[in-house]
């Protein structure tokens, strides 16, 4: 899960997906397109409106994306068109490509929720919650 600072979005999408999956199964983690925020936890928005639903995403660390990334991952799900743009740029060949994925679908955009308010962060929950759903599915069913 990757969005640009790995404070507000993409934290919440690891948190979401992993509260769907068997994590003896499946490996989930998120990171930054910047290292802006490297090592910082969640923003308190994230972490508050993960707990009204029973997550607790309170001791993820933010990180960069790394290369190696593309090694240890079979698929990515970057939150907007930018944070798309900016890792298919670091891809190696079309396998490390062809792993990246746009969470909502192509040309569809989780809105940065960072400048906003408490909505905001209401709103980008209940989308990563849907999109969660259908991957956890689509994951299920690759087994
Ligand atoms: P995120 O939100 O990419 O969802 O973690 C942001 C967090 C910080 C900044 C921008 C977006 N920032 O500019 O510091």
């Amino acid at each position: 899960m990757v969005c640009l600072g790995n404070i507000c979005r993409s934290p919440l999408a690891e948190g979401i997906l992993k509260a769907k999956v068997d994590d003896s199964k499946v490996f989930v983690d998120s990171a930054g397109t910047s290292a802006f925020h490297q090592g910082a936890f969640p923003d308190e928005r994230s972490i508050a409106i993960a707990k009204k639903y029973g997550i607790d995403i309170a001791d993820q660390r933010s990180r960069p994306f790394e290369i190696h990334d593309f090694d240890d991952f079979d698929l990515i799900y970057t939150m907007d068109t930018s944070n798309y743009n900016n890792i298919l740029e670091l891809a190696r060949d079309e396998e490390d490509a062809s792993k990246v994925k746009m969470i909502l679908g192509r040309g569809n955009d989780v809105p940065d929720p960072y400048y906003g308010g408490e909505h905001g962060f209401r709103n980008v929950f209940q989308m990563l919650d849907e999109a969660c759903g259908r991957i956890a599915t689509i994951l299920e069913n690759e087994r």
